[in-house]
């Protein structure tokens, strides 16, 4: 059974169709990637999954129970969480408070000890336990992405969407990013990541989907993406020049 099950899903706003009968699985412990070029509907479709917005029509099942009209607070405790394109952490809190609140809206009720207990071992598996006493104004764009997936898992996801987490950055930075990425994959979280830069998605993901035009274009193996004629015409041949 997959862990995720999206199937023809439409979403519109007013007279655009952002999404116009999308389907993706997504299996227990894959990595995932989604591409495809602004406005292709990337976004949309994770606040879609979200329950950000109700789909116009459409299905959608996680761990073998219908979300698709599921409010989102509810799909968060199921362990469906997602990160930001642009990092929104309460800048009044601690990191660690930071993460210690986003356990406190996950799945078990804990008391503020217990959620700071599992956000100090959250922080180090994102290795950013040395910044737990400091204030997200303080931090590097890499830490702040860190902070994100680290609020993600503390409300004890089982898949995550990571809205391009490596955006913006480059050399030791994006290796950080991804490398703990890896990890958290590793550990056995399910990972959809969208992603703008084609030699980290192409390096990372086992599957590959691309989205064009609020449809979904191909999906499959980085190999067989990387040679699909139409992927390349519609997207690739642009970018190719960057892998
Ligand atoms: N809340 C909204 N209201 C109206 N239109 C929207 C809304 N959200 C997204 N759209 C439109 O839907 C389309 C898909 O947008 P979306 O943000 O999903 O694209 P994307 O693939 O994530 O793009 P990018 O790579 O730029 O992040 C775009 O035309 C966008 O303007
Ligand atoms: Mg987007």
């Amino acid at each position: 059974m997959n862990l995720l099950n999206v199937s023809n899903v439409v979403k519109r706003f007013g007279g655009l169709v952002a999404l116009n009968g999308v389907s993706v699985q997504v299996d227990r412990h894959e990595l995932v990637g989604i591409i495809g070029p602004n406005g292709a509907g990337k976004t949309t479709l994770v606040n879609v999954i979200m329950g950000i917005y109700y789909p116009d029509s459409g299905r959608m099942m996680f761990n073998g129970r219908d979300i698709t009209r599921m409010p989102p607070h509810r799909r968060v405790k199921l362990g469906i969480s997602r990160t930001y394109q642009v990092p929104r952490p309460f800048s009044n809190m601690r990191v660690l408070d930071n993460v210690a609140v986003a356990a406190m809206h996950g799945a078990k009720e804990l008391s503020v000890g217990e959620a700071r207990g599992i956000a100090r071992d959250i922080l180090e598996r994102v290795r950013l336990a040395d910044k737990a006493n400091l204030y997200p104004l303080s931090l590097s764009v890499t830490e702040l992405r860190k902070l994100e997936l680290a609020r993600a898992l503390a409300q004890g996801t089982k898949l995550v969407f990571l809205d391009e987490a490596s955006a913006g950055l480059t050399g030791d930075e994006l290796r950080e990013i991804l490398s703990v990425i890896e990890k958290i994959h590793d550990e056995g979280i399910t990972i959809v990541m969208i992603e703008h830069v084609m030699k980290v998605i192409f390096n990372i993901a086992e599957k590959i989907v691309v989205m064009v035009n609020g449809e979904k274009l191909a999906e499959g193996k980085p190999t067989e993406i990387s040679s699909d004629a139409r992927v390349i015409e519609s997207y690739l041949g642009r970018r190719w020049a960057s892998v």
